[in-house]
Order: structure tokens, then C-alpha cells, then sequence
């Protein structure tokens, strides 16, 4: 169970991160917890249909989501890998097909992700997520490819070349130049966008908790 509801105090902290409330001067901490909660629901529940590994959305009231337990640790506790090039390019395979269904999830980092005993990865955390048609798209983009770079490099060793290792289908995303690329993905898939409307999180609610 993951609760939306949070403090005065530190809801100031999330307003000025995450500018829920756009050119409003008042605002209702229930009612921004409540969009917070449907926006993760409704995310999650997409995501889960179109084959992501996230937690099964189970339900959501209020302030609150009910979402299957993940068996697994946070990734940043981890501090060895067996296979850390295949968590790599798992990851990095998450960021770019999220793109291609039209989403970015804007707080893809080690904190979000939970992996188990089999290096199985899941991906946790989506009221910030936007879609790939946001004005700052490429940079949230950007940031969040850079935050897996950066972990892997610091944690585990790695080293990269402005790109990823080359295989079969790992050139998906990339530039001429090898490197990981916002605009070379191909996002005809994105009909993410659409579905979410339809699922109780509306246009007017994504206004509301926009960036
Ligand atoms: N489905 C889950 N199964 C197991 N553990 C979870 C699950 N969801 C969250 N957690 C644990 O709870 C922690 C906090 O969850 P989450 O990242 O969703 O919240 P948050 O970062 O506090 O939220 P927000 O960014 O929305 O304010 C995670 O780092 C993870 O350890
Ligand atoms: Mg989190």
C-alpha cells in the first residue's frame, strides 16, 4: 500500500520540485495527494498491460494505491551483479520502449527500481511520469538515461563510450553516432497517451499535477 498523503512541509518540497499547481496561488493537499495516487494507479496499471515489468495495480481510493508486493531489493542497495552489461541493457531496453509508448518516467533512477535474486528488474514510482509530447520531454529523457549511466559507472565498474554496447537490436534509439538519442526513437508506438485518458485519469487531472 503506498500512501500519497504527505505533510505540509514537505509538500512544499514536492510543489517546488514538481510544480503541481501551476498559476494557482491556493491549493487542497488532499486533492493534489488523491491525483497523485490516480495518476500512479492509472500509469501502472498501462504499463502492466503493454507487457512493463511493474508492480500489479490492485486498486486506489483517495490518497491511496494497493499494488502487489515486489519480492526483490531496491537496486541501490545492490552492490554486486552477476550479469551487470544484461541489468545494463535492461534497463537502458525499459527507458527506450517507455519512450516508443510515448512516456518518460522522469525519476528513473536506482531508487526506482527493485531487482530480485535473479537480477529481475522492476520499476516502481510514476506520479511524475510525462509524455513524450512535453515541452522538456528530451531532457527528462536525457536525465534519466544519464542517472543509469551514472550509477553503473559508479557502482559497478562500468565504462561506456557515449554509448551503449553494441547487439542485435541495441542500435533502437540510437544516432548515426552510436549514441543513445531522444529523437531517433520511434515513437509510433505511443498510444499510451489515449488509454490513459480513458481510464478515469483525465486531460484536466494531468493539467492539474503537471510540471
Ligand atoms: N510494490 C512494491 N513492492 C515492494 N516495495 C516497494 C513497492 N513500491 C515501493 N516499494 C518500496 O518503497 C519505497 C518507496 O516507494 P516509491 O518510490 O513508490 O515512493 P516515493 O519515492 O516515496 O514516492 P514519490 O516519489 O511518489 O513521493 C521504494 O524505494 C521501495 O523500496
Ligand atoms: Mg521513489
Amino acid at each position: 500500500m503506498k500512501l500519497h498523503r504527505l505533510g505540509r512541509v514537505s509538500f512544499r518540497a514536492v510543489k517546488s520540485k514538481r510544480d503541481y499547481l501551476r498559476h494557482r496561488s491556493s491549493y487542497n493537499w488532499l486533492y493534489l495527494s488523491r491525483l497523485a495516487a490516480l495518476k500512479e494507479f492509472a500509469f501502472m496499471k498501462a504499463l502492466e498491460t503493454h507487457g512493463f515489468p511493474v508492480p500489479q495495480a490492485i486498486e486506489h481510493n483517495r490518497h491511496c494505491v494497493i499494488m502487489s508486493l515486489v519480492q526483490g531489493y531496491p537496486f541501490v542497495q545492490v552492490k554486486q551483479l552477476q550479469n551487470p552489461e544484461t541489468v545494463f541493457e535492461t534497463i537502458i531496453g525499459i527507458i527506450i520502449r517507455l519512450a516508443e509508448h510515448g512516456l518518460i518516467h522522469c525519476d528513473f533512477n536506482e531508487f526506482n527500481i527493485m531487482i530480485d535474486d535473479e537480477e529481475k528488474i522492476t520499476v516502481i514510482d510514476f506520479p511524475q511520469m510525462v509524455s513524450v509530447s512535453h515541452r522538456n520531454a528530451k531532457m527528462y529523457f536525457d536525465r534519466d538515461v544519464e542517472c543509469i549511466f551514472k550509477f553503473f559507472r559508479k557502482r559497478f565498474n562500468m565504462s561506456f563510450q557515449e554509448s551503449i554496447d553494441d547487439n542485435d537490436d541495441s542500435d533502437k534509439g540510437k544516432n548515426e553516432a552510436g549514441k543513445l538519442c531522444f529523437s531517433s526513437i520511434d515513437k509510433s508506438a505511443g498510444v499510451l497517451d489515449k488509454e490513459l485518458a480513458a481510464s478515469g485519469f483525465s486531460k484536466k487531472d494531468d493539467e492539474d499535477i503537471q510540471r
